[in-house]
């Protein structure tokens, strides 16, 4: 049995997409087991740059299967968008794209729910696509399965069921005119004609696979400090992105997992409010910005920069069992004759021995940083660990000592080629 797990160790927007594209070369099926159309995974390969919401990024290799498993959440509009973007680009998913039969839909109710609580004090920074809320009607067990689209009396049902509540929900708390059930149901048989032949029973389409020795490769979405049980609750994410996720996300077990990769960005970032020990708000974090880009994939927004976060990463590699790490976008320090990392946190000068569960103590703490010396130039071209600037090296180097896992994949560029293996 052969699973690999990738996952993102931070708060997201790792590199988890370059990644999982790289290593899709080596993999039979590669599956996506939650979140939604909240993710960005962007490939750049031939100077083509792809952004992938809810299709696996295995999608780009053409003999690659690709599954979007029953923990992810589907929104039509972002999927039918997704797939004609792959045609115009000459892609083929014919024959090679799975749905499953469990995942939960994200409705229009959904999205205005997410849009208007977010209006609200407090708010959390969603992407706005309609998670919170389909996860929620998930759990309360009046969510609508991709299932419900194969037979249009229950369609109708549920819908039907689910409007008459969340009409008044979102006109008595929200202001929103009510909408219309007929549109709404024929706008998801629409949707149902479209993707009915990518629908199918995933749970045992990947069991089969493993047992006939398919490699299978587990795409996590988001990252692990968003994780709905040990992020920086509340600012996370609704659904299990760390590795115990694609378990559940996808109906396979557990004994079928041989090894847990997670991403690393050579620095930190965060999109959305919550939580962000090492942020720098000043002309530091504003080149980390510029010189990275960091602009979200799904929303545009600006990404929050700072420092590598070493206690936050060493809680992350424990909860999800990483056991190798692929360090993304070392190139984008080479601007920074100083680079810090930070390696503790205290609390009024006292060391925090575990990672806090609460915003008001997370708020609260102080980092302790080391400073390495900076390589000062890019690293274009290099295609070696030898190769790269002493500075570089001890960068890489430090990390791994401090985190007590090796870093096995570097990343230098957001071309698909610029990765190299130690
Ligand atoms: P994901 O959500 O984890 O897949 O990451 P995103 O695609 O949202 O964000 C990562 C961004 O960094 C994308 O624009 C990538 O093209 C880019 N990227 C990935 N690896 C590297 C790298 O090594 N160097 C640079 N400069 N950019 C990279
Ligand atoms: P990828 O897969 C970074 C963040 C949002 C917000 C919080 C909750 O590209 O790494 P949600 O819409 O999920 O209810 O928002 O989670 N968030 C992400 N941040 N990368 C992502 O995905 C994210 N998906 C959600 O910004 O703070
Ligand atoms: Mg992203």
């Amino acid at each position: 049995m052969s699973v690999r797990i990738i996952v993102g160790a931070q708060w997201g927007d790792e590199g988890k997409g370059k990644i999982v594209d790289m290593l899709s070369e080596q993999a039979d099926i590669v599956a996506r087991y939650q979140g939604g159309a909240n993710a960005g995974h962007t490939i750049v390969f031939n100077d083509t740059k792809y952004v992938l919401h809810l299709i696996p990024s295995g999608i780009l290799h053409p003999g690659t299967h690709c599954v979007i498993g029953n923990g992810v959440v589907i929104d039509p509009v972002a999927l039918m968008e997704e797939i004609a973007m792959l045609e115009r680009m000459g892609i083929s998913i014919d024959g090679r794209l799975h749905i499953s039969h469990k995942a939960h839909l994200i409705m229009p109710y959904h999205k205005m729910m997410d849009a208007a609580r977010e209006r609200q004090a407090g708010s959390i920074g969603t992407t706005g696509r309609g998670i919170g809320p389909a996860y929620n009607d998930k759990a309360l067990r009046s969510g609508i399965r991709i299932v419900d689209l194969l037979d249009r009396d229950v369609l109708g049902e549920k819908i039907r069921t689910n409007l008459a509540e969340k009409n008044q929900i979102l006109h008595a708390l929200y202001d929103v005119e009510p909408l219309d059930v007929d549109a709404m149901i024929e706008e998801y048989v629409a949707f149902d004609s479209r993707i009915d032949p990518y629908i199918t029973d995933t749970t045992a389409l990947l069991n089969n696979a493993l047992k006939e020795g398919k490699r299978v490769l587990a795409e996590g979405a988001q990252g692990a400090l968003l994780d709905l049980d040990h992020g920086t609750y509340p600012f996370v994410t609704s659904s299990n992105p760390t590795s115990g996720g694609a378990c559940t996300g996808l109906g396979i077990p557990p004994t079928s997992i041989s090894s847990v990769m997670g991403v690393v960005k050579a620095y930190s970032t965060r999109v959305g409010n919550g939580p962000f020990p090492t942020e720098l708000n000043d002309a530091t974090g504003e080149l980390l910005r510029s010189e990275g880009h960091e602009f979200g994939a799904t929303t545009g927004r600006s990404r929050r920069c700072g420092w590598l976060d070493i206690p936050a990463l060493k809680y992350s590699i424990m909860i999800n069992g990483i056991s190798e790490i692929a360090l993304t976008k070392l190139d984008v320090l080479g601007v920074f004759s100083d680079i810090k990392i930070c390696t503790g946190y205290t609390i009024d000068g006292a060391p925090v021995k575990s990672f806090p569960a609460d915003v008001k103590t997370l708020d609260r703490i102080s980092c302790e940083y080391m400073t390495l010396e900076g390589w000062n130039c890019q690293l274009d071209g290099i295609s070696s660990f030898a190769d790269l600037p002493k500075a570089a090296q001890t960068y890489v180097e430090t990390i791994e000592r401090l985190l007590e896992t090796p870093i096995t994949w570097v990343s230098t560029s957001p071309a698909r080629e610029d990765t190299f293996r130690r």
